[in-house]
């Protein structure tokens, strides 16, 4: 009986944190691992690179990219995902490489980043490209997950991920 209460429970917290992501603009549904670890790929982190993920959901590309060194930091608007992210945070012990803002990815400072992740919408990502290829550096890396950017030519599209350069 207690089993059954907790599954339910459980059910009952990812199902709010979908339809939550949902009313912000994009449903939650993390990147697969294959993908996600082409990306990373993709994107040649390496220490010392600063990447951004826009919409970072339960955070799993910004653990994949600290695993390479890399120091990432998350906008994530869903609450539950943004606490999420930084309990995992803690227990990883990778507060001064990885961090989360509950934010609105429109107003990240991307001006520092060398990549920047999105596992968006079509929507998102036309609202997205100005902003992307303006304020980002000129030579810097855009990985998309399942959408490409309205407008701009990807340098590589693989498994589903299209690669840009500013
Ligand atoms: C498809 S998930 C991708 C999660 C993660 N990037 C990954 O690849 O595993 C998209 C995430 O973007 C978040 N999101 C949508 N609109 C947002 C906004 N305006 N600002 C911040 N986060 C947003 C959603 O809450 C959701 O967690």
């Amino acid at each position: 009986m207690i089993f059954l209460e907790v599954l339910l429970f459980i059910l009952g917290v990812a199902l709010f944190t979908v339809t939550l992501s949902s009313i912000i603009g994009v449903p939650f549904l993390p990147t697969h691992h294959k993908q996600a670890r082409a990306m990373m790929e993709f994107a040649a982190l390496r220490p010392g690179l600063r990447v951004v993920d826009l919409g970072s959901g339960a955070g799993r590309l910004l653990f994949l990219a600290a695993e390479r060194g890399a120091d990432a930091v998350g906008y994530e608007l869903n609450p539950v995902l943004y606490f999420w992210t930084l309990l995992v945070i803690k227990l990883k012990g990778l507060s001064g490489r990885v961090s989360v803002r509950c934010q609105s990815l429109y107003q990240a400072d991307l001006s520092g980043a060398d990549v920047v992740f999105a596992f968006l919408f079509p929507k998102p990502m036309a609202k997205l490209a100005p902003k992307l290829f303006t304020e980002m550096k000129p030579g810097a890396t855009i990985i998309s997950y399942a959408f490409s950017i309205p407008g701009h030519t990807p340098i590589k599209k693989e498994q589903g991920i299209f690669v840009y350069k500013v």
